[in-house]
């Protein structure tokens, strides 16, 4: 997709009422882009925009797991600003827990807004952007959506889905000319770790008293996170404007190197996995 320069870029974002979601918002009005941007509490994104020129944004309350309501957002984004030009889909939110004390609605409750709520919005906005041949779809994964650690199970098995449907949408709509990025953001200064934002489990077993306390570790260390989510997003919209990158962008020095430890970790099992893995063929 080349990036329009003639007019302003028309950005869909999802989740911006807080963190890395509110930055890219508060970016993208400074460059006089025009912006629909999804939250549940539009009054909590507009209190978070006080003081910033909102002219081009369109505050949209969406439940993100509801398809009518998306599509009719996305619909409302056409008809205001006319065109639709990149969709970040950027909703997310931390859960720790054992796996055995995960819930299946805490399982549902996940995977309704890090995997169906996605998917509502790409089905309203593929369309849109295959039809006028150009756009650009950003999926902010996690460097959790590569690696996976204890307590962090149904947060992973949302953000490893998340990249397997973007992995398959990369292929399936770049002759369309639709780029597509995959972020994968380290640990991020924003609300994440907060109470407000991280879900715990309604009920805990005396078994996992290392998941008690890397609990305990994450919620302490809100405030001193590595990443900025102004650096974050600034890069994040770089990518974006310029175009022709990877598919995983990878945001902040901790992410790369989990990123790299579990690549070196795959590899190794993949070479002690190869002797015996034709085992299982037909003979020829
Ligand atoms: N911060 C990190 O350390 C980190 C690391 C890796 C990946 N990420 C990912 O980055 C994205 C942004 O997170 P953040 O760091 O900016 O966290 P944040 O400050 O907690 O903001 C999360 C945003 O996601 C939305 N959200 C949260 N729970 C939701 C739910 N149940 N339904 C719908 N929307 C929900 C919220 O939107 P509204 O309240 O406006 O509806 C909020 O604006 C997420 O996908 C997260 O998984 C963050």
């Amino acid at each position: 997709m080349t990036f329009p320069t003639e007019r302003p870029a028309t950005w869909f974002v999802t989740g911006t009422s807080r963190g890395l979601g509110l930055e890219l918002v508060k970016q993208l009005l400074d460059r006089g882009d025009d912006v629909a941007a999804t939250t549940r509490s539009t009054e909590r994104l507009l209190a978070a925009l006080a003081g910033a020129d909102t002219t081009r944004l369109l505050p949209l309350t969406v439940d993100l797991r509801d398809e009518a309501a998306v599509a009719q957002a996305v619909e409302r984004t056409t008809e205001r600003f006319g065109h639709l030009d990149v969709v970040v889909n950027n909703a997310g939110y931390g859960f720790l827990a054992a796996v055995e004390e995960t819930t299946a609605r805490d399982v549902r409750d996940m995977l309704d807004v890090q995997v169906v709520g996605v998917w509502n919005v790409l089905r309203a906005t593929l369309p849109v952007l295959r039809s006028q041949r150009g756009g650009h779809v950003v999926n902010v994964s996690s460097v959790l959506g590569l690696t996976s650690v204890p307590g962090w199970g149904l947060y992973c098995a949302g953000k490893f889905a998340l990249e397997g449907l973007t992995e398959a949408l990369a292929g399936e709509v770049a002759e369309f000319g639709v780029e597509v990025t995959i972020v994968e953001p380290g640990y991020f200064r924003t609300d994440f770790l907060t109470t407000d934002s991280l879900a715990l489990p309604d009920s805990t077993t005396a078994a996992y008293p290392a998941i008690r306390e890397m609990t305990e570790n994450h919620l302490e260390l809100q405030g001193s996170q590595l990443g900025d989510p102004v650096r974050g997003a600034r890069l994040m919209i770089e990518r974006v404007v310029n175009g022709q990158g990877p598919l995983r962008q990878l945001l902040g020095s901790d992410a790369h190197a989990y990123a790299t430890a579990k690549v070196q970790a795959l590899q190794a099992n993949l070479d002690a996995a190869a002797p015996t893995a034709s085992a299982s063929d037909f003979p020829a």
